[in-house]
């Protein structure tokens, strides 16, 4: 990598950041480097911010804690036109929460925040280490190496459906979480992994409508489940059209079944740290420790952008009104400033855990930005899983183990950590 570059000088208070100007397209650099291509950037100029283009757009990548606070706050980006139409459709689509500001935004986000209760993800934890142990003396049972994250997959689809109030046979199960796998495995993606993922949501869509008929028509929809929680959520005076429940359903099952992606990299570290296995059982902080250093450094969502609503201005850089941000979520995470050594796995950063926080699922406010509502869900999920992977014993067949940074979504391993369930 070496571009000519124009830094932009900017004066005021001190704090301000010096914007570097990157000529030309870059999208097969980015396409081609993955996760690595803003690092490189703001490390070898040694910014927080540059301006280049992307799939023909003029982008902006900031880095760090602060720049995702303000990115996240009061409602300055919407997400509309600020990601991909390839990753867009494979995963939120339109109509979805992520797609409305302000009180729009504000009151469909209840949907979600309100499932977030100590109860509801009580239930949730449960549903899921129930199937777990359904699931994995199957597997001890079939001697046969499983892919970690194909498998935490299955568990979390059959604990996701059970918990929402949805029945499902084996088969249907199956299917699901073939299709949450396709759309997840083919967000990052440009070209046929992605065509796949958009193909067989297409799929899940057209069931997820049915559930919301069928629950709708038998009456099941008024019972107090999540799902029913969903279908009598109303919206200027009305419940959601069945298009909109089945999108809001697939965006409490796809992101669930996700936290597969975080169970892989856990096994992984569990593999490479052995020493944190008999920790992470017995002891609750360090369990904290180990679940969010896996969040920090595994690589799961490189960026998230958004369309400036008005002029805005971070650190001495302006934008004006449309223009693409993003924030480079895998820089922040490795930031050597911030997280000393950063690409070593190391929890004991987290022994005091306000030091510094995670924002692979943004940050600001649930309630009134885009920030993941499920991020509770999703810790209590990881810890749930991670602790019962350290209980178990399993074997780690031969296979290359090095994560592919290019490839988005990373895997660890070629397939998401082949591993041999023993008991
Ligand atoms: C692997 C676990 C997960 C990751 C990495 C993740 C990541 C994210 C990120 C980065 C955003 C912000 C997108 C933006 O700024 O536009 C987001 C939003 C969202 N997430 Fe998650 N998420 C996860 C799990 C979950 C779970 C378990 C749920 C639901 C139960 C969920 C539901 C949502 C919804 C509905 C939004 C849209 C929020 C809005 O636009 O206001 N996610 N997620």
């Amino acid at each position: 990598m070496s571009e000519a570059t124009t830094p932009e000088t900017t004066s005021g208070t001190g704090n301000e950041v010096q914007l570097i100007h990157i000529p030309g397209d870059q999208s097969l650099r980015f396409l081609t480097e993955g996760y690595a291509f803003g690092r490189r950037r703001f490390e070898e100029h040694g910014t927080d911010a540059f301006r280049t283009r992307l799939l023909g757009r003029t982008a902006t990548m900031l880095r760090g804690t602060d720049a995702a606070e303000f990115f996240y706050g009061e409602g300055r980006f919407r997400r509309v036109g600020g990601m991909p139409r390839s990753a867009f459709h494979s995963l939120q689509d339109e109509g979805s929460v992520q797609t409305l500001e302000g009180p729009a935004h504000r009151g469909r986000k209840r949907i979600f925040l309100d499932l977030m209760t100590d109860e509801h993800r009580a239930a949730l934890a449960h549903r899921t280490a129930e199937a777990w142990e359904e699931h994995w003396s199957r597997w001890v049972a079939a001697s046969e190496p499983v892919s970690l994250i194909r498998a935490a997959e299955r568990v979390l689809t059959d604990a996701a459906l059970r918990w929402l109030g949805v029945e499902s046979s084996a088969l249907e199960q199956r299917a699901r979480t073939d299709e949450f796998h396709a759309m997840l495995d083919g967000a990052g993606a440009f070209g046929p992994r992605n065509w796949y993922g958009r193909r067989r949501r297409l799929q899940t869509e057209r069931w997820a409508r049915a559930v919301v008929r069928e629950h709708r028509a038998s009456g099941s929809g008024d019972v107090d489940t999540p799902l029913g929680r969903l279908l009598q959520h109303r919206e200027a005076g009305g419940p959601l059209d069945e298009g909109t429940a089945a999108i809001e359903l697939l965006n409490l099952l796809r992101p669930t079944v996700a936290v597969a992606w975080f169970v892989g990299f856990a096994g992984l570290a569990l593999h490479r740290h052995p020493v944190w296995r008999e920790r992470v059982v017995t002891d609750d902080h360090q369990l904290f420790a180990f679940t969010e250093e896996v969040r920090r450094t595994a690589p799961f969502f490189p960026a998230i952008g958004g369309r400036a609503v008005g002029a805005q201005t971070w650190r001495g850089v302006t934008f004006a009104p449309g223009d693409w941000v993003l924030v480079d979520f895998f820089a922040t995470q490795r930031d050597p400033r911030v997280w000393p050594d950063p690409d070593r796995f190391d929890p004991s950063r987290f022994a005091v855990p306000e030091h510094h926080h995670v924002i692979v699922q943004g940050a600001g406010s649930m309630p009134d930005g885009h920030r993941c509502p499920g991020e509770p869900a999703t810790v209590d999920l990881l810890r749930v899983l991670t602790r019962a992977l350290a209980r178990a014993t399993w074997d780690v067949p031969a296979q290359d183990l090095r994560v592919d940074l290019r490839r988005m979504p990373a895997l660890p391993g070629r397939e998401g950590l082949l591993i041999r369930p023993r008991g």
